[in-house]
């Protein structure tokens, strides 16, 4: 595991002022380069949740990159939530506050069901501001949150913190 996060900490990019002034953006793309890391991460983040969910929930669009990797080697459905206007109907959707304004975020509707333990997989958590809207978009479907994981937490943003209304376990692979 340490040798992991250190090949991670090797492998992530950290762009200082991008997209703006004062963010560290993690540019995670040079782990596609290395099919063979790409499978130890998912075999990370797929012993977390064995047998212990019943679908993979994904987050546009980095949330894909790993979560249909871990449903795969769970042998789950994984269900895709998108971003405001990609689905056609019927969908069900979940809006939710940014820094500036409202944003909104859409799932298939039925492909979540009633009593369902769902794992919640997104790249990073930052604020958690997505995934808690994502777990609201879960939940008003009568499914269970169960876990959260990510590949990246950010310590300083408290997006844990946000997560604890859910009391679902959590899991970052590793964090900066
Ligand atoms: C980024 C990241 C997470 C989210 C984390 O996605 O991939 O989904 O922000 O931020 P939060 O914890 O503050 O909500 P982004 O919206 O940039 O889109 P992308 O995944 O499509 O690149
Ligand atoms: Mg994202």
């Amino acid at each position: 595991k340490t040798t992991l996060i250190s090949k991670l900490k090797e492998t992530i990019i950290n762009v200082p002022d991008f997209p703006i002034e004062g963010i560290q953006f993690k540019d995670i793309t040079p782990i596609f380069l290395n099919p063979k890391l790409y499978e130890e991460v998912i075999e990370d983040l797929a012993n977390f949740s064995r047998g212990k969910v019943d679908a993979v929930v994904g987050i546009e669009s980095r949330g894909y990159l790993f979560g249909i990797g871990i449903a795969i080697a769970l042998d789950v459905p994984f269900i895709l939530i998108r971003k405001k206007g990609k689905l056609p109907p019927p969908f069900v959707s979940e809006k939710y506050d940014l820094e500036y304004g409202t944003s909104e975020i859409e799932m298939r509707e039925g492909q979540i069901k009633p009593g369902q333990k769902i794992l919640i997989h997104d790249d990073l958590l930052a604020t958690g501001g997505t995934t808690e809207a994502a777990s609201r978009l879960v939940e008003k479907q009568g499914a269970i949150v169960s876990q959260f994981s990510f590949l990246i937490g950010l310590k300083d943003l408290e997006g844990q913190k946000k997560l604890e209304q859910f009391g679902a376990e959590i899991y970052e692979v590793l964090q900066f």
